[in-house]
């Protein structure tokens, strides 16, 4: 997992110690999902929900898995287990030079809620994304008829 985090995050990878807390249920709130492509991990997302608010935390996919999908079926899942717990809509951050991953909310049915000027490390600003968990809003894993 922490490989993960670094192969598709880079500069913005949690340390070690804290996957090792998050993978073992060290932290209530959170929760950790992970795409295998029938191997070894190739994805994975995290979301913490706590009362109303779910708050998406990490996505990623390996490069070589990219754009068949998996990620959306991250995002389904999280929304399913989001809805499940109480929550009615899903907040994240998201670099505003990362061109792909705001490609892949807004085709979720995420809006830009506002922005976080200097939010990441390098003074990169956040974009602030949120979608409502109706149920015809969420994102669907159903196949095409
Ligand atoms: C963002 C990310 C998780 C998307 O994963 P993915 O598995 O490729 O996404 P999906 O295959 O489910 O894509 C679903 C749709 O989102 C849109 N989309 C996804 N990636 C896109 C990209 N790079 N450019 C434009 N649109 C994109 C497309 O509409 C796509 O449908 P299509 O392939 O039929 O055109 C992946 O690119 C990634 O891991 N990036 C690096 C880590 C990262 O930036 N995470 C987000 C941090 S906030």
């Amino acid at each position: 997992m922490s490989e993960l985090e670094h192969r598709n995050l880079g500069g913005e990878a949690w340390p070690f110690g804290f996957v090792a807390q998050g993978v073992g249920g060290e932290v209530p709130t959170a929760h950790w999902f992970v795409a295998d492509a029938d191997g070894p991990l190739v994805g994975h997302a995290v979301v913490s929900v706590a009362a109303e608010i779910a708050e998406l935390q990490r996505i990623s996919v390996d490069a070589e898995h990219r754009r068949t999908g998996l990620a959306t079926r991250l995002l389904a899942t999280i929304e399913d287990l989001a809805v499940e717990l109480g929550a009615d809509r899903v907040l994240l951050e998201v670099r505003e030079d990362n061109d792909g991953a705001r490609a892949f909310y807004a085709a979720a049915g995420y809006a830009v809620l506002d922005r976080r000027p200097r939010y990441y490390a390098d003074g990169t600003a956040a974009e602030v994304m949120i979608k409502h968990l109706s149920e015809a809003d969420r994102t669907s894993t159903a196949a095409p008829a």
